[in-house]
């Protein structure tokens, strides 16, 4: 497949540099593409052209979407210095070569939908400020919740010092024995620890906690703790919704 995308891009997009700094490059006529200095920003090359930046050949990655069904006991991060197991460390050999990274962190103790990419510029559309994508969660909590509660979190809840956007909140059922309930709970924003703190917030705290979808993506015939590459109409689903 021939992808065209602006110069300055493709060579942010290899991770040498910012997509500023590569705007510079270009016009200090540092870049050669096919061995021809180009000066002009937004010159459109494909996957096919050959590009150097100080004579050195840009070394462009294939881009990988992986869905993960991550299991407790695993970190969201590329490295871990106490050595536990991480997203990355746990994926097959064949994915080892990419320079892959969870978009978006799942605390040690969730399970559920995570995507892995080594696509810096969706990654920052999914997870940034003003992403609207959606991730549902399902929540064992300590004690009964009543309806009050639910409604307080819905409507938006003030966790350090800022308030929660509205959410999509149920109570799927009540295990009066063990005094629990499971709540499902559907966010747009991904702060830090969010669902763990707006249910302590309402007085309760959650005991399990599971992400069942990432915008378009759920964990149906995802076996825990494996991966599979999204297929071209999920990719395609997901940048329509990074852009909403
Ligand atoms: N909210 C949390 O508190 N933890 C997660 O892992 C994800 C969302």
């Amino acid at each position: 497949m021939i992808i065209v995308e602006r110069l300055q891009k493709v060579i942010a997009q290899s991770g040498i540099v910012s997509r500023r700094k590569a705007e510079e490059l270009i016009q200090l006529g540092r870049v050669k593409v096919n061995g021809e200095v180009v000066t002009a920003l937004g010159t459109k090359v494909s996957n096919e052209d050959f590009i150097e930046v100080d004579g050195v050949p840009l070394v462009r990655e294939e881009k990988i979407y992986l869905l993960m069904n991550k299991p407790r006991g695993v970190i969201s991060s590329t490295k871990d210095e106490k050595q536990r197991k991480t997203v990355i460390s746990i994926l097959p050999e064949e994915y080892q070569k990419y320079r892959l990274f969870p978009v978006g962190r799942l605390d040690y103790d969730t399970k559920g939908v995570i995507l892995l990419t080594n696509d810096g510029e969706l990654m920052n559309r999914l997870i940034g400020p003003q992403s609207n994508v959606e991730k549902e969660y399902l929540a064992r909590v300590d004690g009964i919740i009543n309806s009050k509660s639910i409604n307080r979190l819905a409507r938006g809840i003030e966790i350090d010092g800022v308030k929660t956007r509205p959410a999509k909140v149920k109570l799927e059922s009540i295990d009066r024995k063990h005094k629990s309930s499971l709540v499902r709970i559907v966010l747009t924003e991904g702060r830090y620890h969010q669902v763990k703190k707006m249910f302590l917030e309402v007085g309760h705290p959650v005991k399990r906690l599971s992400r069942v979808r990432f915008g378009n993506l759920t964990l149906e015939g995802l076996p825990e703790g494996s991966v599979r590459p999204l297929a071209i109409h999920e990719l395609k689903q997901l940048y329509a919704l990074s852009l909403k």
